[in-house]
This record gives structure tokens, C-alpha cells and sequence, in this order.
């Protein structure tokens, strides 16, 4: 049975990585978490307790690291600090877990010679213009706007550095933004789901015109099963399943399954920096590696992740009124 040390794994993607293990692999997952603000013990219930082991620790601690590291064969680096409105009000603890935790990660992997994947974003190359044909690949050069990707960024170096300085057996998977359950009421889409469930209307930034390339969270999933267990050493893969789509399509699609007016739109004050549009080609991981998405149909996806937040409020309400608050002081 092959043990992997997944970091982050009581968070958003971290968590539903988990899952698809336990229903695709005979793994055995150690789960080092933060449990910060962002996650919760509960992300993880219902799984079977002698495959999955949960423990609570910060990645920039070595002292925590290094054993946790020595007892598996792999591990797959899902946490972070992740949210970009938060990394422009507070950066620093985006430094010291992006980075500082990365460092220390990559000194243990090195030290017992672990396969290393690090999950990051397709945020690190800045944005591209809405009519440009051009989307991301492998060779695009970086170019992060906030404190958030730059730190993402940042750690990917890192791990590039480690794999050429230090013969680290790394891959780095950069993807586009996911949607699915248990998302934090703090990002875009399950913001939207859970205001207009209290009887508030879905909030959009600026214009509305932004795109973002939308994948569910289980084709993320496969696809870093699929790089980790056949992946080039020394690799990126970008992943991405050409979901393009404006934030205000987005809000559209919630309102229209809701029964609301699709046009029921509170306009509010923009992101500063707010990256225009991401786009992913991610033709490498697919001829390579011959990965695809399963999820195809984006308002079946967001029906499901709609009915998931009705079902689940338990998870997300005690979370849904600070967040809030926070929104509110910054004028979104
Ligand atoms: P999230 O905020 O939901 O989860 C992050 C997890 O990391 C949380 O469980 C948190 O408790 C944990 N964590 C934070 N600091 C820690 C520390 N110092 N030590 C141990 N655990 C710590 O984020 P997410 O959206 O699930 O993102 C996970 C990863 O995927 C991140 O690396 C992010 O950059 C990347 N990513 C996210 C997206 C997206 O759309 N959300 C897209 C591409 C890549
Ligand atoms: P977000 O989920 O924060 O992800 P990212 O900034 O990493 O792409 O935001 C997605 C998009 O939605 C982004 O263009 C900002 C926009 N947005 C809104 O319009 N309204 C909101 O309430 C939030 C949270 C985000």
C-alpha cells in the first residue's frame, strides 16, 4: 500500500484530493493541516478512518515536517494561504506559508528522498487581454500581479530550483480556477451560492467582464493522481479544461438555477489589480500524459455544487457571517 502525505488536505482542493484517492487508490494519506480560518475537520468526515490520518501542524515547522515526511512515499503540497482579497490586506502570512512552508518541505523531501508534487496556480503568469488568442502554457513567462500569486509563484521557483540544485524527484502542476464543494464562503463562486441562500443579492466586482477558466475540483483531482504517478520528474503541467467564462455569465448561471432574474446583480468596488482574464492550454498534460476532464457541462456543475451548498449549511454557516464582515469593511 503506498502512503502520501497530502499538505492542506483539510481545505478546499486539498480535501477533495483526499477523497479521490480513497475512491480511486488503495493509498494510505497522513493529512498535515493548519486547520486555519479556511478549513475544518469535517471536510474530511465519512472517510474511512484506518486509510486516512489527519494531523493538525504547520508546514514551516521542520520539527513537524520532517518525521511526517520520513514515513511516506510521497507527498502532494496542496497548502497555502489562497485567497487574493485577503493577500492585499495581509501578506505576510502568505509569505510564511507559501514560501517559508514550501522551503521547508522541499529541505525534508530532499533530505529523505521523497517524490514531491507541489500544487499551484495558473495565477503565476499574471493575465492575459480578453480578445488575446494566446492562453497560458508551460513557457509562458511568470508574471503574478498580487501578494498571493507572487508568492505562489515564488514557491514554484523554489521547487524548480531544488529539482536542478538538489536532484529533488519534483513536479509542479500550475491549474485554473475550481469549483465544488466544500469551497470557502470567501471565494467567488460558493460567495454568490450562499448570499443569495440568505436572501441577499450575488456580488460582482467592477465590470463583471473578468474571466476566469473554470474546472470542478474532481478533474484536478485526476489530473494530479495522473501527474503524480506518471509525470516527468523536473515537469510542469498546466491543467485547465477550457472553461473559460465572465464572472457575470457566472452569477447569470447561479441566478437562472436559483429562479431568480438572471440581470439580479449587486454591482461593488473592484479588486485593486484585479487580473483581467486566465486562460489554460493544457495540451502537454493532455497528449503526454493522456489525461481529460470529465466535467464538461459547466451549469451541471454548478447545479450540483448549488444543490451541494443547500444541503451542507451546517458546514458553511458558522463561516458565512465573518466573512462577511470582512467583505463589508473592505467595500465588496
Ligand atoms: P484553501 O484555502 O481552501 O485550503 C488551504 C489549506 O491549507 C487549508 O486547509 C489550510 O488550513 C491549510 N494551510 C494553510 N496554511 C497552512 C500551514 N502553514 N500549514 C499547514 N496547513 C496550512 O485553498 P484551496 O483553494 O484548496 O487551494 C489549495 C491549493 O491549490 C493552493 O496551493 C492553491 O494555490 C492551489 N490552487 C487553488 C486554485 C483555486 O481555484 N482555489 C486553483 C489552482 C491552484
Ligand atoms: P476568487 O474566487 O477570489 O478567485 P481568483 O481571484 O483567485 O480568481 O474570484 C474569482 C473572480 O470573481 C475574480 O475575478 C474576482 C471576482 N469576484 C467577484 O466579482 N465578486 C466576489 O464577491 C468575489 C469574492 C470575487
Amino acid at each position: 500500500m503506498r502512503k502520501i502525505l497530502v499538505t492542506g488536505g483539510a481545505g478546499f482542493i486539498g480535501s477533495n484530493f483526499v477523497h479521490h484517492l480513497v475512491n480511486h487508490t488503495d493509498d494510505h494519506v497522513t493529512v498535515l493541516d493548519k486547520l486555519t480560518y479556511a478549513s475544518t475537520e469535517e471536510s474530511l468526515v465519512g472517510l474511512p478512518k484506518d486509510r486516512i490520518h489527519l494531523v493538525v501542524g504547520d508546514i514551516a515547522d521542520a520539527a513537524t515536517v520532517d518525521p511526517l515526511v520520513a514515513e511516506v512515499d510521497a507527498v502532494v503540497h496542496y497548502a497555502a494561504e489562497s485567497h487574493n482579497d485577503n493577500s492585499l490586506s495581509d501578506p505576510l502570512p502568505f509569505l510564511q506559508t507559501n514560501i517559508i512552508g514550501t522551503y521547508t518541505l522541499l529541505e525534508a523531501v530532499r533530505k529523505r528522498e521523497k517524490r514531491f508534487h507541489h500544487v499551484s496556480t495558473d495565477e503565476v503568469y499574471g493575465d492575459l487581454e480578453l480578445d488575446d488568442p494566446e492562453r497560458f502554457t508551460e513557457s509562458t513567462p511568470y508574471n503574478p500581479s498580487s501578494p498571493y500569486s507572487s508568492t505562489k509563484a515564488g514557491s514554484d521557483l523554489l521547487v524548480r530550483a531544488w529539482v536542478r540544485s538538489f536532484g529533488v524527484q519534483a513536479t509542479i502542476s500550475n491549474c485554473s480556477n475550481n469549483y465544488g464543494p466544500w469551497q470557502h464562503v470567501e471565494k467567488f463562486i460558493p460567495r454568490q451560492i450562499t448570499e443569495i441562500l440568505e436572501g441577499r443579492r450575488p456580488r460582482l466586482y467592477g465590470d463583471g467582464l473578468n474571466v476566469r477558466d473554470w474546472i470542478h475540483t474532481e478533474d484536478h483531482s485526476s489530473a494530479v493522481l495522473t501527474i503524480l504517478e506518471t509525470g516527468r520528474i523536473g515537469e510542469t503541467y498546466l491543467i485547465g479544461a477550457d472553461g473559460e467564462k465572465s464572472n457575470v455569465e457566472v452569477v447569470r448561471a447561479i441566478n437562472t438555477y436559483l429562479g431568480r432574474d438572471a440581470e439580479d446583480i449587486e454591482w461593488v468596488k473592484d479588486r485593486p489589480g484585479h487580473d483581467l482574464r486566465y486562460a489554460i492550454d493544457s495540451t502537454k498534460l493532455r497528449e503526454e500524459l493522456g489525461w481529460t476532464p470529465s466535467f464538461q457541462d459547466f451549469e451541471q456543475g454548478i447545479a450540483d455544487t448549488i444543490d451541494w451548498y443547500r444541503e451542507n449549511q451546517a458546514w458553511w454557516g458558522p463561516h458565512k457571517h465573518e466573512t462577511e464582515a470582512k467583505y463589508a469593511a473592505k467595500g465588496h
